[in-house]
């Protein structure tokens, strides 16, 4: 039936309804479809059930399709791209992320290429400290002991080298409540200010990556501005997409997350938030270039000739991310409530655990695996990985926990599984039967060559 070419005038100027015309079917938003995420991925190799997007995420062909087209404006006028679009597009990702975060001020926000790049540059300005003796020797870092291995490579080569004295915090593993950390974390404090010493920093994880567990931040921050730490960095390489950024009620003053992980961004982009605050002392790119001294944000935009495209595709990441019900945040809350159930369904099948209550894990959960896989050291769970990539298409780290004093036949490996968006339960029941088939057959760790 043809439309009268009236029909949309059903108002008159002041608003009022003059005719009745039937009203639209109300449609359903148009989500991305099953089969269009699928496609989204299909560069994804086929063989494999990739069931770790914690360790280097995933992008889209949305997204790689933008970063190619950002490739190009550059490639085509390279000169054009650099005076004309560069610190444009950059400043607009830097507004699009402080406003995911909740930050203050764009000029709190900088764009680096990595968790590992930010903490070098809030562990190379506490190095400065010492150096520069506004700290004493022998004052004190603190840091989880489930820190992430570069970041703790980075805080011996930084602040041990400088003079500093750091405290590891240790942690339970399982873990059943944030009590324990948060008792963990104390007790460290209260050693690193004995014999009048001062805490200058304490580095904190948001989600630790091996085993991984939701630290409560926001509980620890607090802490620390009750007990006087100086500075506090939190490491949350895997937090944007995964679980809550809120800058105002985390209270950090430095806070770092990749955008490569869980936002869907290629590699590599992190964002490095540093509060305005007139005590927090200036921070520097450590590859210097033209804009050294004109403040973090702004020397991270130029440290010389590269491919910044991952830093200029987030608004086309929003896109992508809002195609699904609930945009980034649906996307989290259906990869938490998936990776549990996935979880619980392991744990269930192989006779095992979880390594921590649901609540303290967001897109990613530890489950543990049977004890007579025979996993008895960090090299065994290398091994039974590459085991599991090469025999059976799965792609999943393994963590080894030493048994304690005592203990006998006890849970001594545990995995840690992802969803992320393009994940199928296949993934997770290819995974269970690799490891049943393991253990109807008898397999122990010690059967595999080292490699
Ligand atoms: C807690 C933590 N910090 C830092 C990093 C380093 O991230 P990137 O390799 O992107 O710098 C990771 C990576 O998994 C991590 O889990």
């Amino acid at each position: 039936m043809a439309s009268s070419p009236n029909h949309h005038h059903n108002h008159t100027p002041n608003g009022d309804r003059k005719t009745h015309v039937p009203k639209k079917p109300k449609l359903s938003p148009a989500f991305i479809t099953a089969s269009e995420i699928a496609s989204e991925f299909s560069h994804h190799d086929p063989n494999i059930a990739r069931i770790n997007n914690g360790s280097f995420g995933s992008c889209p062909a949305f997204i790689i399709e933008a970063q190619r087209q950002w490739q190009l404006k550059y490639l085509a006028q390279p000169d054009h791209f650099y005076f004309n679009e560069l610190t444009k597009g950059i400043h607009q990702s830097r507004t699009i992320i402080k406003d995911l975060i909740n930050a203050d001020h764009v000029e709190e926000v900088s764009i680096v290429d990595n968790a590992t790049t930010a903490a070098a540059i809030v562990l190379q300005q506490a190095a400065w400290g010492f150096s520069e003796s506004k700290f004493d020797k022998g004052d004190a870092v603190v840091m989880l002991h489930y820190a992430y291995g570069s970041v703790k490579k980075s805080i011996e080569a930084y602040i041990s080298r400088a003079g500093g004295y750091v405290i590891e915090v240790p942690l339970p593993f399982p873990l059943t409540s944030n009590d324990e950390i948060i008792t963990e974390f104390k007790k460290a404090l209260e050693k690193g200010k004995a014999n009048g010493r001062r805490v200058r920093l304490a580095v904190i994880d948001h989600i630790t990556s091996m085993p991984c567990v939701v630290i409560p931040v926001r509980e620890l921050v607090k802490i620390c501005r009750e007990e006087g730490v100086d500075q506090v960095f939190v490491d949350a390489a895997h937090s944007i997409g995964c679980t809550d950024v809120d800058m105002k009620l985390i209270g950090a003053d430095y806070y770092t997350s990749n955008l490569h992980k869980w936002f869907f961004c290629p590699p590599a982009i992190a964002f490095l938030y540093c509060r305005k605050s007139p005590k927090c002392p200036e921070l520097h790119h450590p590859v210097v270039s033209h804009e050294y001294g004109n403040g973090l944000a702004i020397e991270s935009a130029w440290i010389g000739t590269r491919d910044y495209s991952p830093q200029l595709v987030v608004p086309s990441v929003l896109d992508f991310v809002n195609r699904f019900e609930g945009g980034i945040e649906g996307i989290k809350k259906r990869n938490h409530e998936t990776v549990v159930e996935m979880g619980n369904m392991l744990a269930k099948a192989w006779g095992t655990h979880l390594g921590c209550p649901p609540e303290m894990c967001a897109s990613m959960i530890m489950i543990g695996l049977p004890a007579c896989l025979g996993i008895s050291s960090e090299k065994d769970t290398q091994k039974l990985r590459t085991h599991l990539r090469e025999k059976f298409g799965v792609e999943v780290p393994i963590y080894f926990r030493a048994p304690k004093n005592g203990e006998v036949e006890s849970i001594t490996g545990y995995c840690r599984i992802s969803h992320q968006v393009y994940n199928k339960v296949d993934d997770y029941y290819k995974f269970r039967d690799a490891i049943n088939q393991l253990v109807s057959e008898g397999f122990t760790c010690a059967s595999l060559l080292s490699n």
